[in-house]
């Protein structure tokens, strides 16, 4: 998923300063990464860790991290359900189609016709098997992830969901398959959680070795951008707002000058980790510097930095930049006892 702030393109970056202060070694760690959005991360240590927790406040992602973090057992079959989600008859009574997709009647194009009653079809089925428990909630969880990716490949936008294109795009004309979202398999267990990240650190089970933080950098609201993942995903009727049928979505205390600064530091003041990794670029609402001079009332600090191609969506929506590049950060500490 071509995500703002993937750290998917930087995780070899984020390994190796990992590497560079833990060891090579994790096979004892405990790794959490508290602010998941797609998993890259979580998912680049899953094999090496014995224990991941992954976090995101955004239902969409916890469906995703849900899928390819906490699911980690073999599940008979799986492949025969997503073949069966592909040959459904179609429905044009839902959701998704009469709010978001051509000739559904609001004149939000998100999604062709055909591809929106497509997505109803299959979200409708996949609720109603678990509802039925016909399927285990590892399957139930699989299967939601399948279906938002696939979905986001035909999905008519530039690149986030803040608006949608006034014609439909070549790749949204294709029609939506169900692709699987392959998980891997391991033997570990761990755990993906759709809570505020400061409140999930102050939780008495939430304690390890390393800390991963990529929060937010901007005033972007990630509930915003990706309302229509999220509408997929939670599935509940509402009343959609304005031309782009937002709903009612969460605000990150990360994504406001007024407001970042204390959840920033309320996070690293109650965090039970040895090393706390913090990811931030030179554009984002805290300085470099402010960062580090929070961090380094908590202990030992250092900071490893990489120069970066800028997110798609920036440069799509003609904005003035100086550069093509950011400076990506990548701030270290090693917590004090
Ligand atoms: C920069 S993105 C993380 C990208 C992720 N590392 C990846 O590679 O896909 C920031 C994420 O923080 C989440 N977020 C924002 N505020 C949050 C909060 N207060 N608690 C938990 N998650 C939050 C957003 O939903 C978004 O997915």
């Amino acid at each position: 998923m071509n995500y703002i702030g993937s750290k998917q393109k930087l995780s070899d970056f984020i390994k190796t300063t990992i590497y560079s202060v833990v060891g090579y070694d994790l096979s004892d760690k405990i790794f959490c990464d508290l602010f998941a959005g797609t998993g890259a991360i979580s998912r680049a240590f899953k094999h090496e860790v014995k224990k991941i927790i992954a976090n995101d406040f955004e239902y969409y992602s916890y469906v995703l991290i849900r899928n390819y973090i906490e699911n980690h057992r073999e599940i008979p079959h799986i492949l025969t359900y997503i073949d069966e989600l592909n040959r459904l008859p179609l429905i044009d009574t839902g959701f998704i189609f009469k709010q978001y997709s051509v000739n559904g009647g609001c004149g939000r194009l998100y999604f062709s016709e055909q591809n929106g009653k497509k997505i109803d079809t299959m979200r409708q089925k996949i609720e109603d098997w678990y509802i039925r428990q016909a399927i285990s909630e590892d399957l139930y969880f699989f299967l939601l992830a399948s279906l938002l990716e696939s979905a986001d490949k035909i999905a008519n936008t530039a690149s986030v969901y803040g608006a949608f294109l006034k014609k439909l795009k070549k790749t949204a004309q294709k029609a939506l398959v169900l692709e699987p979202a392959l998980f891997s398999i391991n033997s570990n267990t761990h755990r993906a959680f759709n809570v505020d990240s400061n409140q999930l650190i102050k939780q008495n089970d939430i304690f390890g070795d390393i800390l991963y933080v990529d929060p937010p950098y901007n005033t972007r609201q990630y509930g915003a951008n990706y309302h229509v993942l999220n509408t997929i995903a939670q599935y509940h009727s509402f009343e959609p707002h304005g031309k782009t049928g937002l709903p009612v979505y969460k605000k990150s205390r990360y994504c406001s000058y007024t407001t970042v600064l204390h959840a920033f530091e309320d996070l690293l003041k109650h965090a039970h980790f040895k090393y706390i990794f913090v990811s931030y670029n030179n554009e984002g609402l805290m300085q470099a510097a402010t960062v580090k001079k929070i961090m380094k009332k908590y202990g030992k600090y250092g900071c490893a930095s990489k120069i970066y191609q800028r997110f798609k969506a920036d440069k799509d929506e003609n904005r003035f930049f100086e550069s093509e590049t950011t400076q990506e950060y990548v701030h270290i500490l090693e917590k004090y006892g």
